[in-house]
């Protein structure tokens, strides 16, 4: 893996943390933190040391204050900036990983920063959290998967909500709704981050896959499916075990 410059990637004791950095800019996601955060979560994937993952913004002030406006402003056209964003599947692979993902959310979290952490499988937040959807404000609507992935997790009304009138949320707003799981003070946020991803990881490594597997797929079929699933994963567990 090559040096980044606008994510940093490190891996301790079979954690990898994933930091969003261009603090500059809050954070806000560019074409070449697509490709960068394309080449780690590959890395991510197929690295069998990382066991669980932590995302998170450098920085006070934001996880992520979305798209970069800047970028996407001087493009030649929108329609050519929102292109470029399809051109490599970030998001797909992203979902696609079965090794649990945890983010740390402080600040703003907008935009592909809801996205984002909508691709993870916990969400931490600080007191200071601040969610929203810019994106009908400006003519567009999200490209990181938030229309499919923000309804599946607060439901069609509040995620409608969010999305058409562009109203903000707090964190304790979030919580309630579920698009996070727990609200803690701005100084714990890391370390509590850290203490589940070191939970989880002491766990039986394929356990914890498969047990990802069974609740997202399982999510997209119909519950006849699913128990098939969660059958066929766990008789898998146990050939795998003996
Ligand atoms: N893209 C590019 N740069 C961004 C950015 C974005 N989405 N969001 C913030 N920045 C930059 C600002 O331009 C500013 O840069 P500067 O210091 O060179 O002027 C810097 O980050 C700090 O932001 P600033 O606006 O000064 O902070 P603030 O606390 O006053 O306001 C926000 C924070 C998030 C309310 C405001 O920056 C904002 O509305 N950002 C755009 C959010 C958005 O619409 N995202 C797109 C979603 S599709």
């Amino acid at each position: 893996m090559g040096a980044f410059e606008t994510i940093i990637y490190e891996k301790q004791d079979g954690i990898g943390y994933i930091i969003l950095n261009r603090p500059e800019a809050l954070n806000a996601y560019n074409i070449q933190m697509r490709d960068e955060l394309y080449e780690v979560l590959g890395a991510i994937r197929d690295d069998t040391d990382v066991e669980a993952v932590v995302l998170k913004g450098a920085g006070d002030k934001a996880f992520c204050a979305g798209a970069d406006l800047t970028e996407f402003l001087t493009a030649p056209s929108p329609v050519i900036a929102r292109q470029a964003r399809f051109e490599r599947d970030v998001w797909g692979l992203f979902l696609s990983i079965d090794k649990p993902f945890i983010a740390a959310l402080h600040g703003y979290v907008l935009g592909s920063g809801i996205e984002m952490a909508l691709c993870c499988d916990i969400r931490l937040a600080s007191e200071d959290a601040r969610f929203g959807l810019p994106e009908p404000g400006l003519g567009i609507i999200p490209a990181a998967g938030g229309s499919q992935t923000l309804p599946r997790t607060i439901g069609r009304a509040a995620a409608l909500e969010m999305l058409l009138s562009g109203r903000w949320l707090t964190a304790q707003e979030a919580c309630r709704l579920k698009l996070v799981n727990r609200v803690v003070p701005r100084a714990d946020l890391l370390p509590e981050a850290e203490k589940l991803a070191i939970k989880i990881k002491s766990h039986n490594r394929t356990a914890v896959s498969y047990a990802k597997q069974a609740v997202t797929r399982g999510l997209d079929i119909t519950l006849a499916e699913g128990l098939q699933l969660e059958a066929e994963l766990g008789r898998r567990l146990i050939e795998v075990k003996d």
